[in-house]
């Protein structure tokens, strides 16, 4: 079994269309803030319904900032900055986080901005970063939720090798709907 490397090593990860590396604050952060402010990004990983973007106030820039200035000294999760390759430019984040080192397993999060989708650049994010996950770093399980509203996403982790392990019903209460999260994972016995 390989041994298990720390999250605190932040590799750069290059695909045929996408590179993944560690966070360059002065370099990413507009193009995080518009992302995480981007209407599908709100609608698919919020965790209660947000029509709008909450405004950019002292206290969220400086929340904002320190969280991404820090993002490469923490030693029990991944962020990761989607570069496409085509452009060299930043596209979105995609993240290891959740880590429970006992039962080798971790949670993968992915947020990609306009520019970034509908290319198979988020599916070939997924891929190397759970490669990653799986072999050098020897973790045996991968596991992220994906809302059933979201068939692009749950499409593009079918096609990164994640499995559907079953739904929690009625999760999120969008607008006037109650909507079901999605179960995936992938285990380092099914990697190819
Ligand atoms: C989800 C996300 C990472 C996917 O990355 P992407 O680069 O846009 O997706 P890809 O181009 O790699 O693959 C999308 C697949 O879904 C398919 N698809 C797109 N819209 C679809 C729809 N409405 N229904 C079914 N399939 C759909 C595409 O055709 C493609 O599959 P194919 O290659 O077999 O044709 C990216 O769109 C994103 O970050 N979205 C906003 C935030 C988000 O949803 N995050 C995930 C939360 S769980």
């Amino acid at each position: 079994m390989t041994a298990i490397a720390t999250f605190a090593d932040k590799p750069t990860l290059v695909g045929e269309k996408v590179l993944l590396r560690p966070v360059r604050p002065e370099e990413d952060l507009p193009m995080l803030r518009a992302t995480i402010d981007d209407p599908d990004v709100l609608r698919y990983t919020s965790d209660s319904y947000t029509p709008v973007a909450p405004g950019w106030d002292e206290a969220r820039e400086r929340h904002f900032v320190d969280w991404y200035t820090t993002r490469n000294d923490q030693p029990d999760r991944l962020d990761l900055i989607v570069v496409d390759r085509a452009t060299g430019r930043g596209v979105g984040e995609v993240v290891l986080n959740e880590w429970d080192e006992p039962n080798r397993a971790c949670n993968l999060r992915i947020a990609l901005g306009p520019d970034g989708r509908d290319r198979g650049l988020g599916t070939e994010a997924v891929r190397l970063l759970t490669g990653h996950a799986l072999r050098a770093l020897g973790l045996n399980r991968v596991s992220l939720s994906v809302y059933a509203f979201n068939p692009r996403a749950r499409r593009a982790y079918e096609k990164a090798g994640f499995k559907v392990e079953g739904v929690r019903r009625q999760v999120l209460r969008h607008a006037d709907e109650w909507i079901d999260d999605i179960d995936m994972a992938a285990l380092a016995e099914d990697w190819t």
